[in-house]
């Protein structure tokens, strides 16, 4: 559908190794990166599972389109999303402003709009990161999760984690918390994919008065080296993820 929409001129899929270039009489302005399956070991037991998105502009005055293209940071995305296929199936969407929510309805074949300018609560009760990592993490996640879990002050917070990103960010857009997949010892740069998993999430979450970042640097601002690149990710409510940026930073000092 998009290589024969005469929209786009080049397509980064997960599932692709190198760019598809679409050819030349079809060609349009966008470059679209996507995760067209995430969750995907969640398919045979029926959890939820997505798709992700990000779509750039090429760049102008080139007439063909050249991987520089594809390698812009996430501020200059000019829309982003992700459907989720869940209790309902939800297509999530941002053009630049608000963040808004069309839930299918199956009985016209529409997507309705139904959550209109979703914000993320400033700060939330939830913390979802696979804790089964946790003797690889750095200290500072370590003293971070710790810190929910047996808080000084208040309430322990809740751990949920579905193992799909996309139903993972979701559920933190809605009810806000903090997604976290970081760097381990195993995997030093994380496992997820900047291009089509990391940036378009942190577009959603940013443009809905979130936060996210690598842990040094907004995720939006990261310059891409290639297109399969991975990054960690601190992801949500505000006040939750500057909590566990200002533990990083302690650490790093
Ligand atoms: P994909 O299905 O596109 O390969 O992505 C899977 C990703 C992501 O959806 C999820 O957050 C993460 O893998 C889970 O990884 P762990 O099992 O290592 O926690
Ligand atoms: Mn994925
Ligand atoms: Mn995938």
């Amino acid at each position: 559908m998009l290589s024969s929409s005469f929209t786009t001129c080049m397509l980064i899929s997960e599932e692709n190794e190198s760019v598809i270039e679409i050819e030349t009489e079809k060609q349009g302005k966008y470059i679209v990166c996507f995760d067209p399956l995430d969750g995907s070991s969640n398919i045979d037991c029926l959890v939820s599972i997505g798709s992700i998105f990000g779509i750039y502009k090429k760049i102008e005055g080139k007439s063909s389109p050249t991987l520089q293209d594809a390698l812009q940071p996430g501020n200059k995305m000019v829309a982003a999303g992700y459907a989720l296929y869940g209790s309902a199936t939800m297509m999530v969407l941002s053009i630049g402003g608000a963040v808004n929510g069309f839930t299918l309805d199956p009985a016209i074949g529409e997507f309705v709009l139904t959550d209109i300018d979703i914000k993320v609560p400033k700060r939330g009760n939830i913390i979802s990161i696979n804790e089964g990592y946790s003797y690889m993490w750095d200290e500072a996640i370590k003293e971070y999760v710790n810190s929910k879990k047996d808080p000084k002050n208040g309430k322990p917070y809740g751990a949920r984690y579905v193992g799909s990103m996309v139903a993972d960010v979701h559920r933190t857009l809605k009810y806000g918390g903090i997604f976290m997949y970081p760097a381990t010892y195993a995997s030093p740069k994380g496992k997820l994919r900047l291009l089509y998993e990391c940036c378009p999430v942190a577009y959603i979450l940013t443009h809905a008065d979130g936060l996210a970042s690598n842990g040094a640097t907004p995720i939006l601002d990261i310059v891409p080296e290639s297109i399969h690149q991975r990054s960690p990710i601190f992801l949500g409510s505000r006040d939750d993820v500057e909590d566990v940026l200002l533990l990083i930073k302690k650490y790093r000092k």
